[in-house]
């Protein structure tokens, strides 16, 4: 985990940005994908927000950096995230669109 203050505008200028890593021997990287989904809701529950940022994706390729953070060789970063009190509460999601079609399957 780093907890600088990151200043690009990627990330937000969020407080807390969680890299999530498979290692090596992990079966099944999907498996990293929900941690960081659960972590994500659990951070919710806590009055936290969170983002999944893709376009940090690049930094699990940067071997400058993984060797900074402490990053065992053959990890593959999987979901980069980021954490923090939002700056507005009670955010609503936008709507749907109601002309996307939703098929019940039975
Ligand atoms: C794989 C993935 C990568 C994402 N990358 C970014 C990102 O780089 N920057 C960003 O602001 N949001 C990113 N998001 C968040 C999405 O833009 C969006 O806010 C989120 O998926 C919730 O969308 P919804 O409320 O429309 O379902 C990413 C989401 C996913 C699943």
């Amino acid at each position: 985990m780093h907890t600088g203050t990151p200043t690009t505008r990627i990330l937000y200028g969020a407080p807390v940005f969680i890299l999530v890593f498979a290692s090596p021997d992990v079966i099944d990287e999907r498996d990293c994908a929900l941690a960081a989904e659960n972590m994500m809701l659990a951070a919710r529950s806590l009055g936290i927000g969170s983002c999944w940022i893709g376009l940090a994706a690049g930094l699990g390729n940067d071997t400058e950096f993984l060797k900074e953070v402490g990053v065992p060789g053959g990890h593959k970063l999987i979901a980069p995230l980021i954490f923090g009190y939002p700056a507005k509460e009670n955010q609503k999601a936008p709507a749907r669109n109601t002309d996307v079609v939703l098929k019940w399957i039975n």
